[in-house]
């Protein structure tokens, strides 16, 4: 099959994850023979450097006209001092928003051979931990109307969290699907005990229940839920929530993983075309340096093949081959423990060649 990869590699460790992940790219194209037609553009910090604009309109017409997009990471220190709007993470949010991908999937899986990297107590994850985080991705804070003015107290500034029915109903339908071919066990999270836009969330999510009553659900206050997923992270199956909940709980289920350099993502939007990306950052600090772990990059092209080319097979032998390199014993730094072996960036997109052959 013949598919049009739109890559962007971004910022700080973007490009070396990128890098790994294109030589796994091609070899799934050659030991299959599908042609994936890589197309690269640029966004974010080298974009504001190199167009003066984090992403400029070529890119975003290559996006569009692309079958899947492939994202590196974007940001970094030499950028922190723009402005919102001209910061290299505008990109992100701006690609996120155009494209229509509203359904953020993050996966949070636990390989048996990192339970050691795992902080968790032994006996929580003797099963293993398979958890779906599906975030809002195009709504509610992050979009919503924002600015600064003057109050009696000096400047004020503000960021207007709002969701409408019509956003509720379609992520929790991705929800109640995804969780249909999975334990079929939905937890809504949100603070609908304050937040107005939590009620409407709350209410909306019952209503689209209805049509999924083989999935359970229940609701849960998202300060409950930060403590619940450390406390005991067996309980749950697909979490569902708001933009900016999923935004900071991604982040807190990737730790029980061992490290968020194992947790891929997915954004989609109603067809088949997504935005792929792993969800640790630009980590500036370790940049170019041949220690990132690539993995969570190649396992969000292992979602492309499995969400956006319906490559089942393809995508599953992407990730047995990370669990191979794993199982054999090979660690990047933020997964290693005593008695493994301590590999680079590039030694690790190798070993997941051999591990493909
Ligand atoms: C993420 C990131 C982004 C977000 C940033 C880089 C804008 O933290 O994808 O989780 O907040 O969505
Ligand atoms: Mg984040």
């Amino acid at each position: 099959m013949e598919f049009k990869i739109a890559v962007i590699k971004g910022d700080g460790v973007g490009p070396e994850v990128m890098d790994e992940t294109l030589k796994v790219m091609d070899k799934i194209a050659s030991k299959h023979s599908h042609k994936f037609h890589k197309e690269f553009y640029i966004a974010g910090g080298v974009a504001i450097d190199e167009k003066g604009t984090s992403l400029p309109s070529e890119t975003l017409k290559g996006a569009k006209e692309s079958d899947g997009v492939l994202l590196g990471a974007v940001g970094g220190p030499k950028w922190d001092n723009l402005k919102g709007e001209e910061r290299p993470e505008k990109a992100l949010l701006t690609l996120r928003k155009e494209l229509g991908l509203y359904s953020n999937l993050r996966p949070c899986i636990l390989f048996p051979q990192l339970k050691g990297a795992c902080p968790l107590k032994k006996e929580l994850v003797e099963e293993g931990v398979d958890l779906l985080v599906i975030r809002e991705l195009t709504g509610g804070i992050y979009f919503g109307k924002k600015g600064t003015r003057t109050s009696g107290m000096g400047i004020s500034a503000f960021d207007i969290e709002e969701y409408s029915e019509e956003e509720v109903r379609r992520i929790a339908r991705t929800a109640f699907k995804m969780a249909g071919v999975r334990k079929k066990k939905v937890v809504s999270v949100d603070k609908a005990n304050v937040l107005e836009s939590s009620r409407l969330w709350r209410r909306v999510v019952n209503e689209v229940h209805e049509n999924y009553k083989d999935v359970e659900l229940s609701h849960m206050y998202v300060d409950n839920m930060a403590m619940q997923l450390i406390r005991d992270p067996r309980q749950f199956d697909v979490i569902l929530t708001n933009n900016m909940f999923g935004d900071i709980l991604s982040d807190e289920a990737s730790q029980i993983t061992g490290s968020i350099g194992m947790l891929p993502s997915a954004s989609l939007g109603e067809k088949n075309f997504g935005m792929y990306e792993p969800v640790h950052g630009s980590a500036p600090d370790i940049a170019g340096k041949d220690i990132v772990n690539p993995f969570a990059c190649i396992l969000s092209f292992a979602m492309m093949l499995k969400y956006s080319f319906n490559l089942q097979k393809e995508a599953s032998e992407v990730e047995k081959a990370v669990g191979k390199v794993l199982s054999d014993g090979y660690r990047t730094k933020d997964i290693f423990e005593e008695g493994r072996e301590l590999i680079g960036t590039k030694r690790a997109g190798d070993l997941v060649l051999g591990a493909l052959d």
